[in-house]
């Protein structure tokens, strides 16, 4: 992974350009795309992903995941949490957590995002684009729950660049483990460090706020909570975290 590494000053979105690359057939797996600034940076659900020029990590990896089972994708989205996580703790040791599905949290405050986007050719994955944005030296944000390492770590000093090095040496060791099927040792990892796990605390779905506890994320990727006894399962838009 990285060994095929474009970068680029600019451009509107490093997950766009890989996906040109796979269509014109210049992306060899593990194919890199890193950037200072996107014009038209995309997160979940619709969402746009802003980001400082230069001071953040802007990037996708280009994979194509022919052994993973449709029912299995959500591994892939693991893979990536846990690979982020990992870096980050390299780096620091704030409080780090993975914020099901994919998010990445420090000190309950959100310091990068995923977004995979995957092509189907008939019943396998032709390929994944795994898009990650991490916030590293920005210091200012319009949304008060986002936050940085820099900013987390006041007394450190971070170089962008070795972290995105890091991270590419990780994500390679547990894009391994997915190949080779090792998911349990993944999901493991994915576990041990989710925000809110086994914890009370309020959530809110389209019945209004509520109180509930996180007791495990399900294969298919769906949220398991404890609610009052009862068991429910949540998809990613049907609900909320509500931090204080
Ligand atoms: C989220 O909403 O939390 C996901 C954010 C993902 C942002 C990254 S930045 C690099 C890649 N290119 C994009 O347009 N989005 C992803």
């Amino acid at each position: 992974v990285g060994k095929n590494q474009i970068y680029l000053t600019s451009c509107h979105s490093t997950n766009d350009i890989a996906s040109e690359k796979i269509q014109n057939r210049e992306a060899i797996d593990g194919t890199v795309i890193v950037t200072d600034h996107q014009t038209a940076g995309r997160g979940q659900r619709g969402n746009q992903w802003q980001s400082d020029t230069g001071k953040n990590v802007l990037m996708s990896i280009i994979v194509f995941p022919d052994f993973l089972k449709f029912e299995n994708q959500f591994n892939l989205s693991i893979c990536t949490a846990v690979s982020i996580f990992e870096t980050l703790s390299f780096f620091s040791n704030q409080n780090i957590k993975i914020k099901w599905p994919n998010d990445m949290y420090i000190n309950e405050k959100k310091v990068g995002g995923v977004l995979i986007e995957t092509g189907i050719s008939g019943q396998k994955f032709s390929h994944a684009i795994v898009g990650i944005g991490l916030n590293i030296l920005q210091t200012e944000f319009e949304n008060p729950k986002s936050t940085s390492l820099a900013v987390q770590n006041p007394e450190k000093s971070f170089n962008r660049d070795r972290i995105i090095e890091k991270l590419l040496g990780v994500f390679e060791e547990n894009y391994f483990l997915l190949k080779e099927n090792k998911t349990s040792v993944l999901k493991e990892k994915y576990m041990d460090n989710l925000l809110w796990l086994n914890e009370e605390k309020k959530f809110s779905d389209s019945n209004g706020p509520f109180g509930g506890k996180i007791v495990d994320v399900i294969n298919d990727g769906r949220l398991k909570i404890e609610v009052e006894n009862k068991i429910k399962y949540y998809d990613i838009k049907e609900i909320t975290y509500l931090f204080h």
